[in-house]
């Protein structure tokens, strides 16, 4: 079967489980090598070994995409190992539940510093090695919150996601000259660690809202991704892509 993506050197960030690790592994199944970075050692070394299973190349990097110095060494990292970068996934994402009595200001600083700055920091070193190869693909992990606003108590989750949709489209606007497209997916419900600590009620209220009747799996959010990094995608930039069973019709 031909692959689609053959030869491209992808980076994952957030590949350690959940949705960043069914997208790596569904590039390196469409024949990217891939770089995955998460906090979670462990979890990357798994991730790198079923990739490596495939005869995909696999760079596990443990790194806070918050924090510049962390950001930069991976980079720097990508060109040693592979000298170019073809596809950046920023799906490294995190949520602090709370009222917003109760939400802690080192929270809101927190998921802004992961969800959308790890976002930035990510592109803006990406960017550089895409312009220099005259092609790329960023694609942004935001979620329904960025468009509605959070379904539970979470007060920065959601403008954490609506600055990266703004983001995705002021980036995808300035990097359309250079070859480079720009996009995000917008999940909503989708089985992970994230939402496994819904209780049983809360999991079925939220069910009776989609229409297709269940919850979404990581493998569908990849699939979404693996389309926006591919070859029949090459006229889309600016879009944010929900993934949602039909719970948000926009
Ligand atoms: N699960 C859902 O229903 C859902 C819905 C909408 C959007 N999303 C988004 O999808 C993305 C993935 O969600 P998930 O459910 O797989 O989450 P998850 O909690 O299962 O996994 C998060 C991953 O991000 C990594 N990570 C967290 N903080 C990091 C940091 N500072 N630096 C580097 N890596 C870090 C973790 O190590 C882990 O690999 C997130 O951006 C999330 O906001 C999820």
């Amino acid at each position: 079967m031909k692959v689609k993506l053959a030869g491209k050197v992808a980076l994952v960030t957030g590949a350690s489980r959940g949705i960043g690790k069914a997208i790596a592994l569904a590039l390196a199944k469409e024949g990217c090598d891939v770089i995955v970075v998460a906090r979670d050692e462990r979890g990357l070394q798994l991730v790198a070994q079923e990739i490596g299973a495939m005869g995909r190349r696999a760079v596990p990097v443990r790194a806070n995409v918050a924090s510049l110095n962390e950001v930069k060494r991976v980079f720097d990292l990508v060109l040693e190992k592979f000298g170019r970068l073809d596809i950046l996934v920023n799906n490294a994402g995190i949520i602090k539940r709370g009222t917003i009595e109760d939400h802690k200001d080192e929270d809101w600083e927190l998921v802004m510093a992961v969800n959308l700055k790890g976002t930035y920091y990510c592109s803006r070193e990406a960017a550089k090695i895409m312009k220099s190869q005259g092609w790329g693909r960023i694609i942004n992990i935001s979620s329904v919150a960025g468009k509605i606003g959070d379904i539970a108590s979470a007060p920065s989750y959601g403008p954490s996601k609506a600055a990266v949709n703004a983001l995705t489209k002021s980036l995808a606007r300035e990097l359309a000259p250079y070859g480079i497209t720009v996009n995000a997916v917008a999940p909503h419900a989708i089985e992970t660690e994230m939402t496994a600590e819904w209780p049983e009620e809360k999991r079925k209220a939220i069910i009776a809202q989609i229409p297709i009747g269940r919850l979404g799996r990581p493998e569908e959010v990849a699939a979404a991704v693996v389309f926006l990094a591919s070859p029949e995608a090459s006229f889309i930039t600016g879009e944010i892509l929900d993934v949602n069973g039909g719970y948000l019709m926009d």
